[in-house]
Order: structure tokens, then C-alpha cells, then sequence
């Protein structure tokens, strides 16, 4: 008898199963809880390859749509605003709403293409019922550095738009000007007890954004008058933004303005009025933006990688992002941005330290399928890139991981660090091989930083000191070693202190003290041939690491920064050096 039970439960077992699959597949189209440098907690929603469609297009609320790459300075910088703002304006949630989407990932590199996305970050204002046609692609919403700033052109366009005669569901923002108490009240729904009146001049945004923090109370109403309207002088009005509560049935005015008419001042006042009249208005903590930068640290009980080891596995990893999500990023790549990628490929032909063929066939196989044609599109290089790495298949030999490159939080370091990682390794490695492919790697990291890496301050940055340093100018391989040495030193100092630098890895003056005494003369002065020998020997194919060293052979960074020398003689030192360099 229980023979029979136990066969039963399997068979009824085996037949639930396809439908437990079933519905793993639709969970696969469900909200995701955290990516890149947001989660759920943020107030934002997590846009991917598989919710965009439904969490985009016809919405009935508008939305801003942040583009963002996970390793890019600027984005990270922006990160704790954009979620202080998110928080803030939870309760407009039912008019606007905030959402991301890591263009760093790769199964979100065909949506960031669609909308082509060239600088990171990037905002899109996607208005309701939003559809999904060629060249929708949102409108583009200025960049600032400060949440506060975001609000206020949030609440512009939103003015914009509702005067093109969208935002219907949302308060009324349009400004007018009254003789009277009851011309002001005359178009309020009669289910409302009190309108505030918030009187202001024509390009101020706080009526607007009271408005919409209590936009889902019914029985309140905020309405915006002119500053200069006759209704203001006879409010006794002095100073603005104003605030006069009116009771709707008896007419009756309350002046309320407070001695600081801020917002966020404004916003209280309303509230204890409110709660003096036994209205219900639920107190909304006001939050503070301190509270909410929200740091997951991801717990590190590995051994600290030995900074100073190249591991072939963060070269894999950054290969990887570089070829599959970075270049293929653009819509349509032709003329000087495909001579770029071609450039780049070419210095990975010549010069990456492979391990084995497959990964050697497979840039090469690519390198020359993609001199065939004038103009190819990101979605054709990507499919071509997915192809050949069936052809060439196992490309990769380890677990693609940052190791070397792994910062202390999951915020830190990574490919931006990978990248440099390469082009160290790319100089380096030229210049072991017979010819003169040093200063190409230069070019070629010039070419690629311009048209494909998704950190846009860096690329403008980058740019900007190829100029000054005059990379075009560099002949031989060794200066080209110390060419990405000596400008790799001055992003450095710059980046020194920077809210993007990793706790635990400061940005020092490359090598260390500790690890290369014999690098520095008097004075802070550089010992060229020594630093030269130390980046041969820690770029060297040979010295690669395919795995990672034992706990023993690690070892921490040094706790101090050997930027104590004095910034200016520094600076002056490296300026001297680098025309010297180049006589
Ligand atoms: C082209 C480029 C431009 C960038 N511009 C900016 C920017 O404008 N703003 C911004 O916030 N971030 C910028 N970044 C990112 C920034 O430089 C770092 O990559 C990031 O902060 C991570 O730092 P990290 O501690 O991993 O060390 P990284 O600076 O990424 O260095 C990686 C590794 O290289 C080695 N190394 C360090 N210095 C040298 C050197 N002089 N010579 C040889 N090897 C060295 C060390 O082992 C180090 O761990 C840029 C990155 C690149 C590739
Ligand atoms: C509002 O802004 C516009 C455009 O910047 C400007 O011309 C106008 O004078 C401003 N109005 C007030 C009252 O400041």
C-alpha cells in the first residue's frame, strides 16, 4: 500500500513538473529586485532586457528613465541624488515615476542601443501611454549635478507637457492671475475643502511641487497665482512664494506664508494647518537625503588580491565587456568609429598575452569579418560576436571574474580598472615583440576611450590629456609604456580623494614606495629605467597570473598614500618629465 502511495505522489510529481517549468518562464519577464547601483528599496523600478517593455510603454504615468553604466564615476557620483530624489517624490508615483537601467549588463545592450545612448548618464523623459515605434526613444532631460536641480526641470517638462495637453491625471499646473478670492477658487472640484493658494512668479516651481506631493488628497487642492496679481496685494502679500489657505464653501482666507518659504517649509505649514482644522493628513516623513545613500556592501572575506599581479582572468572579463557590450553599442558604426574598433582589434592580434588559440582565432576571425564591410550595425556586430564565439568555442579558459580588479563593494573598481589593466598589458607586451606597435596600442586606446567606453567623463577626460601629452607624437614602444605610465599617474592624483576611489585601494602614484623603493630618486623624483623594469615585470606575458595566488602570496595595499610628497612639485615633475619624454 505505501509502495503504491510513494508511486502515486511521483507520478503526480512528474506531471506538476512542466507546469512548476511553466511558470519559471513567466517569472522570467518579472520586476528584478536589484542590478547594478539600484534596488527596489531605491523607490525606482529596475528596468531590464525583461521588464522594459511592459514597465515602459503605455504606462499611465509619465516616467524618467536613467541610463547608467555601473562603472562609470559619474554615474556612481549621481547615484545617492537620483535615489534621494526617488524618495522624495514617492508620492508623485501616481504621475511620475523614476527608473534605471544598467547599460553595463549585457542582456540590456539591445534597449540601450534602441535608445541610443552615447553618454552615461543619461535621462529620458517617457511621457504616458509612451509606444514603442522607431525613434522613440524619450526626450532627452539635462543633466545636473544635483537632485534638487533634476526636480526642478522634471516639474518644467511636466509643465511643458501638460500645456501640450498630456498629464491630464495630474494637478493643474498653469499660473494665473486673480481679483478676488472666488475668481481664484472658481474651477476647484466641489468635493474639495481647502485650495492653497501659492503665489509666485511664472518660472518658480514650488506651487507646482506642492501640488504634486499632496496630489493624492482629494479634498485638497493647491493652485498657483502670479506674484503680481491683484489678489496678492489684496492678501496683504510681502514676500513670495505666498501662502493663503481657502475654505471653499465660506470663502474664507488663511494667510499662512512662513518666514522662509522654502518647500519644504511650505509643505509643514499646509500640514499643521491641516491638522488644526481635524483634517486628516497623514504625516509623510519629510526624508532626509543623508539617510538615503544606501551602501550594500557586499561582504569580503576573500584575501585581498595582490594589486600589483595581473590576473588573465580580469583580461578575459574586460575583453568580454569591451567586445560585448561596449562595441556594440552603437546603432550604426561606420567611418572613423569603425577604423577605432578595427585599430583595437588589430593591437589585440598583435599584442594581447594569449593563453590559448581559440581566444587568438576568435579576434582574428572577428578582426577580419569586420573588414569586409563600410558599416555595420551594433545588433549585426553583437550577433557576429556571439557567432564566432561558437566557432571558436571555449574562447574563455577562467571563471571571468575581476580579481586583481575587485574592489572592496561591488561599486568600486572593476572594468574601469580592467581596462586600464589591458592597455598596460597591451604597451607592455608590444614592446617584447619585434616592430613598433607600442604607439599604435596608444591610438588604438585613444580611439577605443572615444567612440566605446561607456564612462563619458573618463573619455572626455582621456581625450583631453592625449592632447596635452601629445600621445600622437610618441614614436617608440618604450615611451609608449611610459607614456600610459606617466598619464595613468595623473588621473591618478586627479582622481585622488574622489568619492568613486575604493577606501582600499587609494589612488597613489604608481608603483608604490613599498613596492618599488628603487622607482624613486631625491626628491620624489622618478628613476626611469627602475619604474620601466617594474612594468615589464608586472605586464610581462610571463608573469600573468591564470589564477589566483594563495592566501600567503597575497598582500594587502599599503595604508598610506605617497601623495604626501606635495601635490604642485609633483605635478611639476611629471609636466618636465613628460616633455622630456617626447624631445
Ligand atoms: C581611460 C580612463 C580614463 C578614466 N578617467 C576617469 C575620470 O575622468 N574620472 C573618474 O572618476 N574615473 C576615471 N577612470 C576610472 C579610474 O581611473 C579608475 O579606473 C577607477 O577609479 C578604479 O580605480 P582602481 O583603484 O581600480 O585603479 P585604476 O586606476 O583603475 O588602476 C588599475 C590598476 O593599474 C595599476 N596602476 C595604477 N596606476 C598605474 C600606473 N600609473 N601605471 C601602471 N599601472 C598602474 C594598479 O595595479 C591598479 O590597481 C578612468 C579610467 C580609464 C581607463
Ligand atoms: C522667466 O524665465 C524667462 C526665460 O528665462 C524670462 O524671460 C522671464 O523674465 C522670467 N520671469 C520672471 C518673472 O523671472
Amino acid at each position: 500500500m505505501m509502495l503504491i502511495m510513494n508511486l502515486w505522489n511521483l507520478s503526480t510529481l512528474l506531471f506538476i513538473l512542466p507546469s512548476l517549468i511553466n511558470c519559471a518562464v513567466i517569472v522570467n519577464d518579472a520586476d528584478i529586485d536589484e542590478q547594478g547601483l539600484y534596488s527596489k528599496s531605491d523607490h525606482v523600478v529596475i528596468l531590464t532586457q525583461r521588464n522594459f517593455e511592459r514597465r515602459v510603454y503605455g504606462q499611465n504615468h509619465a516616467a524618467v528613465v536613467q541610463f547608467y553604466n555601473s562603472y562609470c564615476g559619474h554615474c556612481r557620483a549621481f547615484a545617492p541624488k537620483f535615489k534621494a530624489l526617488s524618495s522624495e517624490i514617492v508620492p508623485w508615483r501616481n504621475i511620475i515615476q523614476l527608473k534605471v537601467i544598467d547599460c553595463s549588463v549585457e542582456e540590456n545592450n539591445e534597449i540601450c542601443r534602441e535608445f541610443e545612448v552615447m553618454a552615461y548618464p543619461s535621462l529620458r523623459y517617457i511621457h504616458e501611454h509612451y509606444v514603442k515605434a522607431n525613434g522613440n526613444v524619450g526626450d532627452r532631460i539635462m543633466m545636473t549635478d544635483t537632485g534638487e536641480k533634476l526636480k526642478s526641470h522634471l516639474i518644467t517638462k511636466m509643465q511643458t507637457e501638460q500645456s501640450m495637453g498630456r498629464l491630464a491625471f495630474a494637478p493643474k499646473f498653469d499660473i494665473a492671475s486673480y481679483t478676488s478670492y472666488a475668481g481664484a477658487v472658481a474651477g476647484v472640484p466641489h468635493d474639495v475643502t481647502y485650495t492653497f493658494l501659492v503665489f509666485e512668479n511664472e518660472n518658480s516651481t514650488v506651487g507646482s511641487e506642492l501640488a504634486l506631493d499632496i496630489n493624492d488628497y482629494k479634498q485638497i487642492k493647491v493652485k498657483r497665482v502670479y506674484d503680481i496679481s491683484e489678489l496678492a496685494a489684496v492678501a496683504g502679500l510681502t514676500h513670495f512664494p505666498g501662502l493663503v489657505a481657502v475654505h471653499l464653501s465660506t470663502l474664507q482666507p488663511t494667510p499662512l506664508t512662513p518666514i522662509n518659504p522654502t518647500k519644504q517649509n511650505l509643505l509643514r505649514t499646509i500640514n499643521t494647518f491641516l491638522k488644526s482644522k481635524q483634517y486628516i493628513f497623514p504625516d509623510r516623513d519629510i526624508p532626509d537625503p543623508e539617510a538615503n545613500t544606501n551602501e550594500h556592501s557586499d561582504e569580503n572575506n576573500q584575501p585581498k588580491s595582490n594589486t600589483d599581479t595581473v590576473y588573465y582572468s580580469d583580461l578575459e572579463k574586460t575583453l568580454k565587456t569591451s567586445l560585448y557590450t561596449e562595441i556594440t553599442r552603437h546603432k550604426i558604426l561606420s567611418g572613423e568609429a569603425l577604423n577605432a574598433l578595427l585599430s583595437y582589434l588589430d593591437v589585440l592580434k598583435t599584442s594581447f598575452p594569449y593563453k590559448t588559440n581559440n581566444l587568438r582565432d576568435f579576434i582574428e576571425d572577428l578582426y577580419n569579418t569586420l573588414q569586409t564591410r563600410m558599416e555595420w550595425s551594433g545588433g549585426d556586430i553583437y550577433d557576429l560576436v556571439k557567432k564566432l564565439e561558437n566557432t571558436h568555442a571555449p574562447i574563455f579558459i577562467t571563471q571571468l571574474e575581476y580579481i586583481g580588479c575587485k574592489g572592496s563593494q561591488s561599486k568600486y573598481r572593476g572594468y574601469t580598472c580592467g581596462l586600464w589593466t589591458l592597455f598596460h598589458t597591451l604597451t607592455v607586451n608590444a614592446a617584447q615583440k619585434s616592430g613598433t606597435k607600442g604607439p599604435q596600442v596608444l591610438r588604438a586606446m585613444h580611439g577605443y576611450v572615444k567612440h566605446f567606453f561607456g564612462c563619458t567623463e573618463c573619455s572626455e577626460h582621456f581625450q583631453a590629456m592625449a592632447a596635452r601629452n601629445r600621445l600622437f607624437d610618441v614614436k617608440e614602444n618604450d615611451k609608449a609604456v611610459l607614456w600610459l605610465w606617466i598619464s595613468h599617474n595623473e588621473v591618478n592624483l586627479r582622481l585622488a580623494g574622489d568619492l568613486t576611489e575604493d577606501p582600499e585601494y587609494p589612488k597613489i602614484q604608481f608603483p608604490s614606495v613599498s613596492k618599488c623603493p628603487e622607482c624613486r630618486l631625491a626628491r620624489g623624483a622618478w628613476n626611469l629605467p627602475a619604474v620601466y623594469q617594474y612594468l615589464e615585470n608586472m605586464y610581462g606575458a610571463a608573469n600573468i597570473q591564470e589564477f589566483r595566488k594563495s592566501r600567503s602570496a597575497a598582500s594587502a595595499p599599503s595604508p598610506f598614500s605617497n601623495l604626501d610628497i606635495g601635490m604642485l612639485s609633483l605635478l611639476l615633475v611629471l609636466r618636465v618629465w613628460a616633455d622630456s619624454l617626447l624631445d
